[in-house]
């Protein structure tokens, strides 16, 4: 079976489908390697992601990572959800094929797009290495695979 029982399932039932019209934050982010999109959103409430939504045109293998993303951040401080790494989520799921993998680095991206944009909103300093937003080569060639 090329794909994990949990791939299937986050991709046939995606939890936190959909937009948010009250986001504090929205990342918005390409798939340098398909040209796929996606954008995540997140409401953050004391320091910490009481919400989250996303929405995408990629393909089901980023459908599922997003929605295991959004699962893993949830109620989790914004910090925190800062150090998700594609391939945390990648093992939540019970692995990706390879050819897969830059799949995942979507949703990774557009989470820290998405505190980036909350950020910028309220003022608040930030380390920019951790919020690479995915313009540079760095998020689609090196460590992240
Ligand atoms: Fe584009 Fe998977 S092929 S996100």
């Amino acid at each position: 079976m090329l794909y994990s029982e949990k791939v299937m399932d986050h991709f046939q039932h995606p939890r936190n489908l959909g937009k948010m019209d009250d986001a504090d934050g929205i990342g918005e982010v390409g798939n340098a390697k398909c040209g796929d999109i996606m954008k995540m959103y997140i409401k953050v409430n004391d320091g910490i992601i009481t919400d989250v939504k996303f929405n995408t045109f990629g393909c089901g293998s980023a459908i599922a990572t997003s929605s295991m993303a959004t699962e893993m951040i949830k109620g989790k401080p914004i910090s925190e959800a800062l150090e998700l790494s594609n391939k945390a989520v990648v093992e939540a799921l019970d692995g990706l094929p390879a050819h897969k993998i830059h799949c995942s680095v979507l949703a990774e991206e557009a989470v820290k797009a998405a505190v980036k944009d909350y950020y910028d909103r309220n003022g608040i300093a930030y380390d920019p290495e951790k919020l690479c937003n995915g313009d540079c080569a760095c998020c689609h060639e090196h460590d992240h695979v």
